[in-house]
């Protein structure tokens, strides 16, 4: 997979993305909200905001700033839109690759990446720049399809790898080297969404 592939997958996916992937994702949303205890001041970093479905869902009762950002400007004119429609005033996106974030080292205080690491084509660049832009102490989720250790299903997943590129993610991501590199202390990890086949990570970055 590389960025154009990704732009071009998630142009196709745009206009239909909310209807096909809204509520089949939800369940993983709203875990990984339930998951955070947010504090006035937070600033909150979504990285692959894609059409900001979860931005409604963030507590409007505390006052946090979020940032949202995604390398597809189809799904984030869509993101636009609804921030918009909600009348969020406390949101703003960046067209912005998630492997070179254009912030600066300890900005945030919790990071969102929901169902984008098997997505983009280095998750470690990803995850190494997560861990530059976390304060210490920050809260980080990942929700993510993680490869299942079934070896029926494990052997399907990797046959579908090779079709990653058209799909628009990689199926065959094992979550055992994101816990090695990313050197974070886990708090939780639940199974979400249909079947539990998707994964909630919640990690908290050292004090330094
Ligand atoms: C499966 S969608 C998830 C969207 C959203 N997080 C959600 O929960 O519905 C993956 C998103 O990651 C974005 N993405 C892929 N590669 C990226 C990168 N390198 N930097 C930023 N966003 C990226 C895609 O454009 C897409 O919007």
């Amino acid at each position: 997979m590389d960025n154009d592939s990704i732009k071009g997958a998630y142009k196709r996916y745009a206009p239909v993305y909310d209807w096909v992937f809204g509520l089949v994702f939800r369940n993983g949303r709203h875990v990984a909200m339930d998951s955070l205890q947010f504090e006035s001041g937070d600033h909150v970093l979504e990285l692959g905001v894609g059409t900001g479905l979860s931005l409604p869902e963030y507590p409007d009762d505390v006052d946090i700033h979020v940032t949202g950002v995604d390398i597809s400007q189809d799904m984030l004119d869509k993101a636009e839109k609804r921030i918009q429609k909600h009348g969020l005033t406390n949101c703003e996106l960046y067209n912005m690759d998630a492997e070179a974030l254009d912030f600066p080292d300890n900005s945030f205080d919790k990071i969102m990446v929901l169902y984008v690491l098997s997505v983009v084509p280095d998750p470690y660049k990803v995850m190494s720049e997560v861990r530059r832009v976390a304060k210490p102490g920050a809260d980080v989720i990942f929700v993510n399809h993680f490869a299942k250790e079934n070896p029926l299903v494990r052997r399907f997943e990797s046959a579908l790898s090779r079709w990653a590129a058209p799909l628009g993610f990689d199926p065959d991501f094992p979550m055992e080297p994101v816990l090695e590199n990313v050197g974070l202390n886990v708090e939780r990890i639940e199974s979400v969404n249909l079947f539990g086949y998707w994964t909630m990570l919640h990690g908290r970055c050292p004090e330094e």
